[in-house]
C-alpha cells in the first residue's frame, strides 16, 4: 500500500498531459514492469469503496503511464464486465490495426482520473477495434478484438498516449448529437 500511494495522478490542467508518449523498449525492463504492477494495483484499490474514500481517490477502470508522469506508451485496464468476467491488461506499445465503420459512445459520457471538471456530451468512438500490443500481464504479444464498452476503454487509454482527452471527441456545437448508426452504450 505504501508503494501504491507513491502514484500521484496528474490532472488535465498540467501541459505534460498533452505530450505524445514514447515507445517502450522490449523486453520490458524491471522498472517498467514494476510501474505497470503499481498502476494496476492503484486501479484495483480505487474500486474498493472504503479505500477510495479514505485516500480521497476516484474509482477508475484504466490508467495510462502519462497520468503518473511517465511518458511511455503503456496503460493498464481493470474492471469486471456485465457477466462478471475480469478484464485486466498491462498494455505496452499498442497499435490499433483495424477499426469498424460503426461508431459508439457512452450514453452518460466518459470520465477520467485526470479530469475533475464535468463534461457533458458524447465521445465518439469506434464500436469495434483490433489492437495489437505487448501485454505484460500475460508476458506476450496479443491481438485484442474488442467491441462496445471494452473498445471504448481501450481507445480512451490509447488516446492518453497521444496527449488526447475524451472531451476532445465531443462536438462542442452539438455535444449530445448521435452520429448516424451510432450505438449508445
Ligand atoms: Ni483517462
Amino acid at each position: 500500500m505504501i508503494i501504491v500511494m507513491k502514484l500521484k495522478i496528474i490532472k488535465d490542467s498540467n501541459p505534460i498531459m498533452r505530450k505524445v508518449s514514447q515507445e517502450v523498449p522490449l523486453p520490458l525492463s524491471s522498472e517498467d514492469k514494476e510501474l505497470l504492477d503499481e498502476m494496476l494495483e492503484y486501479l484495483k484499490l480505487s474500486q474498493d469503496d472504503e479505500y477510495a474514500e479514505k485516500h480521497n481517490i476516484k474509482a477508475g477502470v484504466g490508467l495510462a503511464a502519462i497520468q503518473v508522469g511517465v511518458l511511455k506508451r503503456m496503460f493498464v485496464i481493470y474492471y469486471h464486465d456485465d457477466e462478471g468476467k475480469e478484464v485486466s491488461y498491462q498494455i505496452v506499445n499498442p497499435k490499433i490495426i483495424e477499426t469498424s465503420i460503426k461508431k459508439c459512445a457512452l450514453a452518460n459520457g466518459e470520465g477520467c482520473l485526470s479530469v475533475d471538471n464535468p463534461y457533458n456530451g458524447l465521445s465518439h468512438r469506434y464500436f469495434k477495434i483490433n489492437m495489437e500490443a505487448f501485454d505484460a500481464l500475460q508476458n506476450k504479444k496479443v491481438h485484442i478484438i474488442a467491441r462496445g464498452y471494452d473498445a471504448i476503454v481501450l481507445q480512451h487509454e490509447y488516446d492518453h498516449l497521444d496527449g488526447k482527452f475524451f472531451y476532445d471527441r465531443i462536438d462542442k456545437n452539438n455535444p449530445n448529437k448521435q452520429l448516424e448508426g451510432e450505438i449508445l452504450i
